[in-house]
């Protein structure tokens, strides 16, 4: 389980981030929206505990991988990229298999396409476990069908590990078909919550319509 409470985180003068209470259970996905600079990767890299909160607390599980929104390769091969660290050359077979990468398998990782990178960058994630996966815009360099695989891939590991995962996202198709929940946030306040299809269908607040009416059509 994911408990937050009071939280805040300012730079200088200026709060970019305000949650009062959010609790968001072992099993949920949520994904989380909002305009540019509402606070979406603040909150992730606090949870990843790559950046220190200003206010609050915040309990999460030990085990936590994170997917930065800006992908990056180091040099060698997509095999050598994924397995980086502890993991192993076959569940890094399976993933770039899975997310239709293994015509690359010899390919230097750095002359890879954007897209190309972030489901390597994908991969390198999903090729452990953990409790809470936390994923920044993990669809944002793709295009329809790597979107797909993405999404087919995230349910996945979730159905094999059972954990939390959590996304930042501009993308309605990820929010409606991966998540159970949809955090929108504005100016790094809470501004709607609830089942993807619910918050779409009624956004609540005049803010959060004219938000939803702007993102389904730029879909
Ligand atoms: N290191 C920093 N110093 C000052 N302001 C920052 C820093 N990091 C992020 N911000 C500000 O915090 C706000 C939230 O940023 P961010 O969480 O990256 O938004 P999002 O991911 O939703 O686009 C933005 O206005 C951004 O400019
Ligand atoms: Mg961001």
């Amino acid at each position: 389980m994911i408990e937050i409470k009071d939280l805040k985180k300012c730079y200088g003068e200026r709060t970019v981030l305000d949650i009062p209470y959010l609790k968001i259970d072992e099993n949920e996905t949520v994904a989380f929206a909002g305009a540019n600079g509402s606070g979406k990767t603040t909150l992730l890299r606090i949870l990843a505990g790559m950046i220190k909160k200003s206010d609050g607390t915040v309990d999460v599980p030990e085990k936590i991988l994170y997917m930065p929104q800006q992908s990056y390769a180091f040099r060698g091969d997509l095999i050598k990229n994924i397995t980086v660290g502890n993991s192993q050359k076959e569940k890094a077979e399976e993933l770039l298999e899975k997310l239709e990468l293994s015509h690359l398998t010899d390919k230097k990782a750095v002359s890879l396409s954007g897209g190309e990178l972030q489901r390597l960058s994908l991969c390198r994630v999903l090729s452990r476990k953990c409790e809470l996966l936390l994923l920044d815009e993990p669809t944002s360099a793709c295009d329809a069908r790597g979107a797909e695989l993405v999404i087919k891939a995230i349910k996945e590991y979730k159905n094999e590990n059972g954990c939390a995962v959590l996304m930042s996202t501009h993308s309605p198709v990820l929010a409606l078909n991966s998540a159970d929940r949809l955090i929108i946030l504005n100016g790094g306040r809470i501004e709607a919550d609830g089942r993807p299809k619910e918050v779409l269908n009624n956004p609540g607040t005049e803010w959060a319509k004219s938000f939803i009416a702007g993102w389904k059509t730029d879909a």
